[in-house]
């Protein structure tokens, strides 16, 4: 099995992803943290514990940052919500999941606590992951792979050029891309292709009791359309941990853009080399788009 620890702004995806790693024997979840992103801090936290108390999983959760570095927060609810994970009647958030210290505190602690490397899967903005190299840099060892949801090779999807995920926080981004740290990046490309079309959503709905309320979900989502297909972005992250075999990689430098007037959050995809730098990155460049539908369906097929 695989050690991990997910960062997430659990946003109507998130939730989809968050099914298909915990009900995966080879992923050993660790730890979640939680980071402002698609809502405040405090809604998505409570997401999480939903979640949690639905599936009746006892996963520590770590309240993270509930602000990007520099920048004020970006509001993403016109895409999941008022909550940020509208559309489903929850049992109440399972509060005693909660750990007393702050998201980058655990995630040191359990990175440290093991001789065994632990990968960080964020499908949130960067700040917390950012927060802790910079904290806690001895702590750069002890991280397998940073797999990360963000970023874009060509068009953005909050910005012209511009990725959700970086683009609410580009300086954090910028940190974890200079990281020098093992680092894949499943960006926007990948996330477009990663649909879940109507007779997928049918199978899904009929499945089980994950099936149905994701598919509750999925009626509030706003990322893509129920007609022409659902954007699994950060199902994406949990794919490529899984089945990396489904997707194209190339290795590169990829540059954040923090300054420009119209491009922040930008993600520069080095791929023919002309800002003379070192690789710092796999991007994922392609999926195999039927892989991934039949993919997604067997992982929630697993989940009760
Ligand atoms: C990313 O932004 C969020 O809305 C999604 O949850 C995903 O992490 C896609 O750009
Ligand atoms: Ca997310």
């Amino acid at each position: 099995t695989r050690r991990i620890i997910i960062d997430t702004d659990p946003g109507i995806d998130d939730a989809a992803a968050i099914a298909a790693a915990l009900f995966d024997e080879r992923l050993d979840i660790r730890l979640f943290t939680t980071v402002a992103g698609n809502v405040s801090v405090d809604k998505v936290t409570k997401n999480l514990l939903k979640l949690l108390a639905f599936w009746d999983k006892t996963i520590p959760v770590a309240i993270g940052s509930d602000r990007p570095l520099l920048r004020e927060a970006i509001n993403a609810s016109d895409v999941h919500g008022n909550s940020g994970m509208d559309g489903y009647d929850f049992p109440e958030s399972k509060y005693e999941l909660l750990t007393k210290n702050h998201a980058v505190i655990e995630m040191y602690k359990v990175l440290m606590d093991s001789k065994v490397k632990t990968t960080i899967v964020g499908i949130g903005p960067l700040t917390n992951i950012a927060l802790l190299l910079r904290l806690y840099p001895e702590c750069a060892e002890k991280i397998e792979e940073l797999v990360i949801m963000g970023g874009a090779l060509g068009r953005g999807n909050q910005g012209v050029l511009s990725e959700f995920n970086i683009a609410a926080d580009p300086e954090a981004a910028k940190i974890v891309f200079e990281s020098k740290i093992s680092l894949t990046m499943v960006g926007l490309d990948v996330g477009e292709k990663a649909l879940i079309l109507p007779k997928e959503r049918e199978q899904i709905q009929k499945m089980n009791k994950t099936g149905d309320m994701i598919d509750h979900l999925f009626r509030k989502y706003r990322g893509g359309s129920l007609d022409t297909g659902l954007k699994m972005y950060d199902g994406c992250a949990i794919a490529y941990l899984l089945a990396p075999e489904m997707f194209d990689v190339k290795q590169a430098y990829v540059a954040v853009e923090t300054q420009g007037m119209l491009t922040a959050g930008a993600t520069l995809v080095d791929l023919d080399g002309y800002l003379g730098k070192e690789d710092n990155c796999r991007v994922c460049v392609d999926l195999d788009e039927q892989r991934f539908r039949q993919w997604f369906l067997e992982a929630i097929e697993k989940c009760d």
